[in-house]
């Protein structure tokens, strides 16, 4: 533990809404924004955990519960729970080096981490920061179909298991909060972010030390060497926009592992990419971050799962804060969830130490509510579901929240 975690210590958190405001209080608005925000107005992003808020449970007594695990089983990894930590760009701007942080993170909790294609940090030197980790690779599909396949032949050689192919973003979202902070790569050097740097002297310390962060992932697969401006232009418009279920057959050829396809929002799109033969999906609105007003995952779980049956491993991402989240989600048929925000608070906060902590207060609210359920293991808690209310009208508190930092 550097001196820095040492410093920020543990003390009082105790849930990753304590991160959440532990990671405001130490990032300068702009990269705070960055990682809490939504699309638009926020309706989907708080929907995402509003739906989480509908599902109650009907616990059973006397049911030995001395041992109790929840361990489960993804592909050919055995994960210590049914979560993984999901791929998220740009995390150096949190801490330095944040990629490979939480991928050391998540193999100290035995759960796998999937790498973004928008990462700060090479592939490579994730995978040697967590030699022994189940590590998953996503990939954004550009115009230019030799970045893609570079990525894919990079990840295969490192020895990452699983492809995530993110398909809902063609374009990117309409952030208001990155317009209001004047959020662009590089960071602008405003009068406004050197004031707020002023405010958060760790982490401007921090940059200044190791430097702005880079998409250098990308920028090995461009073929070019770093230039932080030439990547954002190329993440942001050269998205190929004619992808179509058809490209399944180009990536299946590249890549030999499992293959899900992340960012699925209906039955019928889950019934398409199981016909053109993915291993699994996530369902996912990107965090609330791409289309405003479109469902929370959780909601479509429960259709999509009777739909197809066990034959795709349908895993779900977007608004998990508590241990008991992630049960909800297996309850109703996921065979895991993607924590997107969750360890990101933990890594603004503290780095890594903070990162470990949230992945750890995850699994001991799992287990504890796993005990109060009656449940030894995930292999139960779907009959532990006593109601399921819709989300009939959630409630704007995302925007608000924001606005009154
Ligand atoms: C990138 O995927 C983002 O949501 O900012």
């Amino acid at each position: 533990m550097s001196i820095a975690e040492r410093f920020l210590s543990t003390r009082g958190l105790a849930s990753v809404e304590d991160y959440r405001d532990a990671a405001r209080r130490r990032l300068p608005r702009i990269a705070f924004d960055y990682l809490d925000g939504g699309a638009e107005d926020g309706r989907t992003l708080a929907r995402n955990t509003t739906a989480y808020t509908r599902v109650f449970f009907a616990p059973r007594v006397m049911c030995d519960v001395s041992s109790v695990s929840a361990a489960t089983q993804l592909g050919a990894f055995t994960s210590a729970a049914p979560m993984v930590v999901g791929p998220t760009g740009l995390n150096g701007l949190f801490w330095p080096k944040g990629d490979e942080l939480l991928a050391a993170a998540a193999a100290r909790a035995g759960v796998p981490f999937a790498l973004s294609s928008a990462s700060t940090s090479l592939l490579e030197d994730v995978r040697a920061a967590a030699p022994k980790g189940e590590l998953w690779m996503q990939l954004y599909i550009q115009k230019d179909r030799r970045i893609a396949e570079s990525m894919m032949r990079r990840a295969s050689e490192a020895g990452y298991t699983t492809l995530l192919v993110t398909v809902d973003t063609p374009v990117h979202g309409k952030r208001d909060h990155d317009i209001h902070n004047g959020y662009r790569l590089p960071l602008p050097i405003t009068a406004k972010l050197l004031l707020d740097l002023l405010r958060h002297p760790h982490w401007a310390m921090q940059i200044a030390l190791h430097g702005s962060p880079q998409l250098t992932n990308l920028a090995r697969s461009l073929g070019e060497s770093p230039n932080l401006e030439r990547q954002a232009t190329a993440l942001a418009r050269q998205m190929d926009l004619t992808l179509t279920w058809r490209d399944l057959a180009w990536l299946r050829r590249h890549w030999q592992g499992p293959l899900l396809v992340k960012g699925i929002q209906t039955v019928a799109d889950a019934r398409l990419a199981h016909q053109h033969g993915a291993d699994g999906i996530v369902l996912s609105n990107h965090g609330g971050r791409q289309l405003e007003s479109a469902l929370a995952p959780l909601e479509m779980l429960a259709p999509v799962v009777e739909a197809i049956g066990r034959s795709l491993d349908v895993y779900v991402d977007g608004g998990v804060r508590r241990g008991a989240d992630v049960l909800k989600a297996v309850a109703l048929g996921a065979r895991a969830v993607l924590l997107g925000r969750a360890p990101l608070y933990g890594l603004a906060a503290r780095g890594s130490a903070g990162a470990s902590h949230v992945l750890s207060l995850l699994h001991d609210e799992m287990i504890t509510t796993l005990t109060l359920l009656g449940c030894t293991g995930l292999d139960t808690v779907g009959e532990r579901i006593a109601e399921v209310s819709p989300v009939s009208s959630a409630p704007i508190t995302a925007t608000r929240k924001l606005a009154s930092l």
